[in-house]
């Protein structure tokens, strides 16, 4: 199909804090409302019509992940797997998948992010017409932990990877559509101070270019970072089945 979108979703992270072993899949095996993360990402590109998706692992939980997730079948989608050999950045998981991917437009997630909004509309007009990339944002009490917009008159001025010092509320959410050019805006990175080929970066060249567009985010989102932020998006999805 012309204007099929391919989906990326990222489970290479080390899950150290979450407590969870590499051997047992690591973070995106952490359950929410009985389901592990993994599923609940596999299912918002799903419903979001992408039907072939790369699953980013690491050498350690590939084959955990490998056997819980099959081919997709279960989620009516086709599942290739990606190793990233180190967890070298955001970017830098994103790079390998270029020839997955090939000519196609890219929706890529973070499987540790929940989020009650359906992002099935913004996929599909980007699918149809995007071009360059579309980030969405949200408003948190804890910007320095993300990477936050400076907006400006409604316009992305600036991105900064949690930044030290205030500059704005606007977190950006593990989500992101990109053009085919997201991988030459990939090659020319250099790694950050921790050392990792930063999406914060991507989203910067964009933007340098003019070709940065975003959308608020609305419902709530969660960074599945921590046992605590776990019971929180277990909280909020509780009272979305009780309404
Ligand atoms: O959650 C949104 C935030 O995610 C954004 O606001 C930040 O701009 C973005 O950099 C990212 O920040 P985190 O520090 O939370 O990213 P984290 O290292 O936790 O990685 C997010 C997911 O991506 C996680 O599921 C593991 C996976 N990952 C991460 C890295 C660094 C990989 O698959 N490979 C990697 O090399």
């Amino acid at each position: 199909m012309k204007d099929a979108i391919y989906g990326v979703i990222l489970a290479a992270g080390q899950g150290t804090r979450m407590g969870l072993s590499n051997q047992t899949g690591g973070k995106v095996m952490a359950m929410v409302q009985g389901e592990p993360l993994l599923s609940h990402s596999i299912k918002k590109l799903a419903a979001a019509g992408i039907k072939q998706i790369a699953l980013v692992v690491n050498p350690e939980n590939k084959q955990f992940l490998q056997n819980y997730a099959g081919d997709g079948q279960a989620w009516q989608v086709q599942l290739t797997y990606v190793v990233q050999e180190r967890p070298w950045g955001i970017a830098h998981a994103l790079g390998l998948c270029q020839s997955f991917t090939r000519q196609h437009k890219v929706a890529l997630l973070l499987a540790d992010n929940l989020f009650e909004a359906s992002v099935t509309d913004a996929v599909q007009r980007f699918a149809v017409s995007g071009s360059g990339a579309k980030i969405f944002l949200s408003k948190v009490k804890e910007p320095q932990e993300y990477g936050v917009a400076v907006i400006q008159q409604d316009q992305v001025i600036r991105l900064v990877e949690k930044p030290k010092q205030w500059l704005s509320d606007w977190a950006v959410v593990g989500v992101y559509l990109y053009d085919a050019t997201v991988y030459e805006k990939i090659k020319g990175l250099v790694p950050s101070q921790r050392g990792e080929l930063e999406i914060t970066d991507v989203n910067q060249r964009y933007l340098e270019a003019g070709e940065l567009t975003w959308e608020a985010l609305p419902g709530w989102w969660v960074d599945v970072g921590t046992p605590e932020r776990l019971a929180l998006a277990e909280a909020h999805l509780q009272t979305v089945r009780a309404l």
